[in-house]
């Protein structure tokens, strides 16, 4: 298939990027233009902007139209991209097969850009220039036929080396800059090299084909990997890195009686490489981000039930939960998980260099089926529930069950979690079940059991009621802590309350005074639920003035009970913002904005603020 030039232009005419944009991304008024977090590499702080016929992240430089936003949010290609854009408009596309050529010779040649990349750099690595980087990886217990293998490599001094070697190829700095291998600046224009100092992964789509890079700074530093961003070649979403081995190996006959060769998903590039020289061939890992939708599906087309690692911790456990949450809605009796969770502190580089190939082995071959850990990730920290909680956890049981499809799968989940549930918190006879027939011990039943009395306020709650009535008083709050905003997992009447927050805000209605507001929301609905949000307990700081330091102390106390609610990920999104700092370099105002999280994340650490 293949478009006239001038069809496109009414396509793009046609088709408002902020509306495609938006129905993936969460955007907010700019000016007048939008911006959102970038959808392409995973930021909490929005730095990525809609205009009217392009769009641009000033985070990792992705820039494009209407066109390449499909193409490399769905992994389409170019024909495929204007495909469903012109369906969904309704315009059929004209064909021409002249330009369908030049696409893929397009495609080509940026394909050879990275080729000539891979030589470069893997050969810099045995390079005296590249001495630090080969000692690195040997140093890490990589032999030379691993390094060999995967093809790893050295970018160098940067800065201008890889553009200079390339120019005498012919290869210009916009050609790198759309294989992904140069930053750019506000303009789209290419702005300094992207890899430099760091051992490189060549990172190959599932047939082989080069698409982008990883690099690994040596030793400590941030941030500690870096991969190249979305391309034409490149999307995040559907590659996983080693699967072109791992399907070769998972798929590679056998003879009979030895055991299969598992698809096993860890989580970086060491780990697979580790893994592969300790003779597991089925190891892949995503690039640094959840495992996607897309990437679920590529995995089961080479394994019916490849097996998720995640560290022991309570962050790995949330991560788990977070990967079976994705799937479930995908699963069907041929299509399933197993979870294999890692002792603490570990991943599977270590694990094979302190206990071995067998040890690790013996850990994958034990892990379980999504059915059977899935109550224990839903259901995980409750002991001891009361009422509230049993109802809780029962309907999250009963709703992750409901997303599977297929509706004899569904029910089978349903009734194996809930069989566990009843198991786990049978209710206890006798003593507790107050004002049951079942009188209490002591006989008269005239003291009110502890936890029934009324004064007892769940502390998690509290610090959502706090985060809201902050929010309430302060409103110009609102746009800056959005994003963190939008993550809480709230209940019911707080999660509408955020709702209007957000609705209001998106629509530039919101005062940036905390009365005003409250006056507006005199007469509404949800005035009965804004009083007892502001009254229902006490807030933190006594604040009625508006001064400088004040507006900082606020926004501190913000941060402070969001990282109460939610230490781990507020720690990783403060560290990624750093982290993005010392990579991008700073700009004063938004490290200005950066101070109160930091603050509160200081405060957090030193234990100041009581749980
Ligand atoms: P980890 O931080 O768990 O590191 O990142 P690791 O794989 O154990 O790395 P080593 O052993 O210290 O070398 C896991 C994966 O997350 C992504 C990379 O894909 C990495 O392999 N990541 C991590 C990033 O993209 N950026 C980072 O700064 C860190
Ligand atoms: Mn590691």
């Amino acid at each position: 298939m293949a478009i006239e030039a001038g069809f496109l232009d009414e396509l793009r005419a046609r088709t408002p990027l902020f509306s495609v944009v938006g129905r993936r991304v969460k955007l907010a008024r700019s000016g007048r233009n939008w911006k959102g977090c970038c959808p392409f590499h995973g930021e909490k702080t929005p730095s990525f902007y809609v205009y009217d016929d392009h769009f641009h992240c000033f985070g990792c430089g992705v820039h494009g139209d209407v066109i390449s936003f499909v193409m490399q949010m769905e992994g389409k290609s170019f024909p495929e991209a204007v495909e469903e854009l012109a369906s969904a408009a309704g315009l059929d596309v004209p064909k021409d097969t002249r330009r369908s050529q030049e696409e893929v010779a397009h495609t080509r040649s940026l394909g050879e850009v990275l080729e000539l990349v891979q030589e470069i750099w893997s050969s810099a690595l045995y390079s005296p220039s590249g001495r630090a980087g080969l000692d690195y990886l040997l140093g890490r217990g990589l032999t030379r036929e691993t390094i060999e293998t995967f093809g790893l490599g050295w970018a160098g001094d940067g800065r201008g080396s890889l553009t200079t070697a390339l120019a005498a190829k012919g290869v210009t700095p916009q050609m790198m800059a759309e294989a992904g291998l140069m930053r750019l600046d506000e303009d789209g224009r290419p702005k300094g090299e992207l890899f430099w100092g760091r051992v490189t992964f060549p990172i190959r789509d599932r047939k082989g084909r080069l698409v982008s890079f990883g690099g690994r700074i040596l030793g400590d530093g941030q941030p500690k990997y870096l991969n190249g961003p979305e391309t034409a070649l490149f999307s995040k979403r559907r590659l996983l890195f080693g699967l072109d081995r791992a399907r070769v190996a998972v798929r590679a006959p056998r003879p009979k009686g030895t055991p299969a060769t598992d698809l096993v998903v860890v989580e970086g590039y060491m780990d697979v490489i580790a893994l592969h020289q300790a003779g597991f061939g089925g190891a892949v890992a995503p690039l640094g981000t959840a495992l996607t939708p897309e990437q679920l599906e590529v995995l089961w087309q080479v394994d019916r039930a490849p097996v998720l690692c995640f560290d022991g911790d309570s962050a790995g456990r949330r991560a788990a939960a977070r990967a079976a949450e994705t799937a479930l809605p995908l699963l069907k009796e041929e299509r399933s998980l197993r979870l294999c969770l890692l002792p603490e502190g570990e991943d599977p580089d270590s694990l094979v260099r302190s206990r071995g190939a067998q040890a690790v082995g013996d850990l994958f071959a034990s892990a379980s089926p999504l059915s059977d850990v899935l109550f224990d990730l839903l259901a995980g920290g409750v002991s001891n529930p009361g009422p509230e909680e049993r109802a809780a956890l029962r309907r999250k049981l009963v709703e992750a069950a409901a997303l599977i499809p297929e509706k004899t799968l569904a029910a089978e989940y349903r009734s194996t979690l809930l069989d566990r549930f009843f198991e786990t918190f049978r209710r206890k006879k006798g003593g507790g079940s107050f004002g049951k027939g079942n009188s209490s011990p002591g006989g008269s039943g005239s003291r009110v059991p502890q936890d029934m009395q009324p004064s007892r306020v769940d502390p998690v709650r509290e610090r959502q009621r706090i985060l809201l009535a902050l929010l309430l008083r302060y409103p110009e709050l609102v746009p800056e802590v959005e994003e963190a905003l939008c993550r809480l997992s709230l209940p019911e009447d707080y999660s509408e309350l955020r709702a209007l927050l957000l609705d209001m805000s998106a629509e530039g209605l919101l005062p940036e005074d905390g009365k005003t507001l409250l006056d507006e929301l005199a007469g509404r609905e949800e005035e009965a639920l804004v009083r007892s949000v502001l009254t229902e307990g006490p807030l933190p700081l006594n604040l009625e003035e508006k001064d400088t330091s004040l507006a900082v102390a606020i926004r501190t106390q913000w941060w402070h009970f969001y990282g109460l609610l939610n230490f781990g990920q507020f720690r990783k999104e403060v560290e990624q913002e750093v982290a993005r700092f010392a990579q991008d370099g700073a700009d004063m105002a938004e490290w200005k904005r950066l101070q109160p999280r930091l603050e509160a994340l200081a405060a957090l650490r030193r234990g100041e603020i009581d749980e």
